[in-house]
């Protein structure tokens, strides 16, 4: 697959970020201290960002992003206040914030309360938590919505150092993506210190009535009182996860790694907060099955946090990285028969998203590098950066030999530490340091069919399928009229589940969904993503036992990639229609502010 995208050649000296309205390239933020209150009563912050700037180019002003911020004043270093003006909100990327400078002003002060529409926040009331005696607050920035909680530069390749005082109500815990507390505060005042540089999308915020325990002395966990002991038996082998990460590809170098569980209502699966992953209750199986996200989330303070995506253009550096990277943990603690079912599953996500981006008119979507100009970041939050990244990497991987590429990646975590990275960037470095004078082994990988190109390149490395030809054989028993407790279902991992669920025929009579469900209880597993697969094929087959249970589950549960199936198909039929809509009536309230509009285009 060839194509003549004139940017395949260039390497662009610097990288041109669309989405932040900031002049970080002349003036330039370097360290903030963030002063700030958290208000559930009026869903609020309201602080102040004292900034420490450096003024690269002369500047006659420095630039912030800023989106539904309630701008008070701005205060410069030498006492004066700022006639700072506030622009009216570009699409997507909201207000750009100018503020005059001197050649001398080294810092500055902007007071600031956060609006309505804060797309990083998410409110939630008692009712909505595990403990459902207080409230919670917690933050999603990236991609460009740091913005919405505080003014600041908010671009991935603008880093910067912080500290930070947060007042909250008495009683609750406050815990930044910084040195964390691992007790409640009596007078609910909390000091931040993250002296490692990040971008504006690594900054996080998560307050509630929450408690901590370790895994053992750089490695714990944080989550609501009632679901922490749940937490911590799921978790115990994340210490062991970061030993394993870092004989990969080098030391840890963010200090303490611990995991902050949120309440159902969390949008996504996990964030790679530095110091502080954030992740969705949802994987919490009871059985370690679904700890793969843990490893990802890690994985990214190499791949992401440690080496940053330039852009969001670029965002495939951060994600297909990472989810090799994942999968190499995977492989380490389980084996590669159990990781080979990942790389599987991911071929067949794979497969539909390049069929539905086309079908959309999108097919540039399915380039790794992709234009998002004009357009919201989050178009590009797809599984192609993630799975076609991966594969990508994969088959380096499988092209020069595991043992040189392994020493490639660490040395390209190591030379671009703290760094951000254009693709344009990275695949210099690749070739002056991996391909270069290997013909045969540039031509067998093709970069720029897998970069620059549509679709899924013809030499896709497939993965051989061990367990899942098993699984295979038992679907094709199943469709041939065995009843399900003669098939050989001994031992099956969650993703042989999965596998098996998703590749059943629909519909399903409900004789068979019925004797599936009584003998494999899938209506009431506690495990989230084959209750996800259950319930879109209990839709399919009209399978209304299930009905109660998904209702439930959709009422509950945020995260957007179970949400939209289910309701997607659910507006199939004149039934469904009237179902989805008394369903989402009532669950609206408990999603993000961002999966609410994403359902309302849905749900109509
Ligand atoms: N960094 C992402 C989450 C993200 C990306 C949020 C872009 C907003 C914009 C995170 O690391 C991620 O990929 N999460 C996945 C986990 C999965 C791939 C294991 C998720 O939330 O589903
Ligand atoms: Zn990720």
């Amino acid at each position: 697959m060839k194509n003549n995208d004139s940017t395949s050649n260039d390497t662009i000296a610097t990288a041109v970020d669309n989405h932040t309205l900031s002049n970080a390239s002349e003036a330039r933020v370097k360290h903030l201290s963030l002063n700030i209150a958290v208000d559930f009563s009026q869903k609020k912050i309201k602080g102040s960002a004292h900034w420490q700037i450096e003024n690269l180019k002369h500047a006659k002003e420095i630039i912030f992003d800023t989106h539904d911020l309630t701008i008070d004043s701005v205060v410069l270093d030498d006492g004066r206040k700022a006639n700072f003006v506030l622009d009216k909100p570009v699409d997507f990327l909201g207000s750009a914030l100018h503020i005059p400078i001197s050649e001398k002003t080294q810092s500055l002060t902007i007071y600031y309360q956060t609006g309505n529409d804060a797309t990083a926040l998410q409110w939630l009331t008692p009712e909505q938590t595990f403990g459902k005696k207080n409230p919670f607050l917690y933050t999603q920035s990236e991609s460009i919505f740091a913005r919405s909680w505080l003014p600041c530069q908010d671009g991935p390749g603008i880093r910067y150092t912080y500290d930070a005082t947060v007042t909250v109500p008495k009683g609750l815990m406050a815990l930044m993506s910084a040195e964390n507390p691992q007790t409640v505060a009596a007078d609910g005042v909390y000091h931040f210190k993250m002296d490692i540089p990040i971008p504006a999308y690594l900054m996080a915020l998560g307050v509630g009535q929450i408690g901590f325990k370790a895994i053992d002395n750089r490695t714990g966990v944080y989550a609501e009182p009632a679901i922490l002991d749940k937490a911590y038996n799921e978790f115990t082998d994340v210490g062991k996860i970061v030993d394993i990460a870092e004989k990969l590809y080098g030391p840890y170098r963010w200090g303490r790694y611990d995991v902050l569980v949120l309440p159902s209502g969390f949008p996504i699966g996990g964030m790679e907060n530095p110091k502080l992953t954030f992740c969705t209750p949802t994987i919490l199986a009871g059985d370690k099955s679904l700890v793969n996200l843990i490893a990802h989330e890690l994985a990214h303070n190499w791949s992401g946090n440690l080496v940053t995506n330039a852009t969001w253009d670029d965002f495939w550096l951060n994600e297909g990285f990472t989810v090799y990277f994942e999968r190499r943990i995977t492989e380490a603690m389980y084996g590669k028969e159990y990781v080979d079912m990942l790389w599987a599953l991911s071929y067949e996500d794979l497969q539909k998203i390049v069929d539905d981006l086309n079908k959309k008119g999108l097919p540039d979507d399915t380039k790794l590098k992709i234009n998002l100009k004009g357009r919201s970041a989050d178009d590009g939050l797809t599984d192609i950066p993630y799975e076609k990244g991966a594969a990508f990497l994969l088959l380096i991987e499988q092209t020069v030999g595991r043992d040189k590429f392994d020493i490639f990646l660490r040395k390209y975590f190591d030379s671009h530490a703290f760094q951000s990275i254009t693709t344009e960037q990275f695949l210099k470095y690749l070739d002056e340091n991996l391909l270069n004078g290997h013909d045969d082994w540039k031509k067998t990988i093709d970069v720029n069919a897998w970069v620059y190109g549509r679709g899924i390149p013809a030499n896709y490395p497939h993965q051989p399928n061990e367990r899942f030809k098993k699984v295979n054989e038992q679907i094709a028993a199943f469709k041939a009229g065995k009843k399900a407790k003669e098939l050989s279902t001994e031992n099956w991992s969650t993703y042989e589940w999965l596998q098996f669920l998703r590749n059943l025929p629909a519909p399903l009579s409900t004789a068979q969904m019925q004797d599936l469900d009584n003998t494999f209880h899938f209506t009431h597993t506690q495990n989230s993503e084959i209750e996800d697969v259950w319930y879109l094929q209990s839709l399919k087959s009209k399978y209304e036992t299930a009905y109660p249970e998904m209702k439930a589950f959709l009422n509950v549960t945020g995260r957007q990639k179970f949400l939209e199936p289910l309701y997607q198909e659910m507006m199939k039929t004149p039934d469904g229609i009237k179902m989805a809509k008394s369903i989402y009536a009532k669950a609206r309230p408990n999603y993000h502010p961002l999966t609410q509009k994403d359902i309302d285009k849905i749900v109509k």
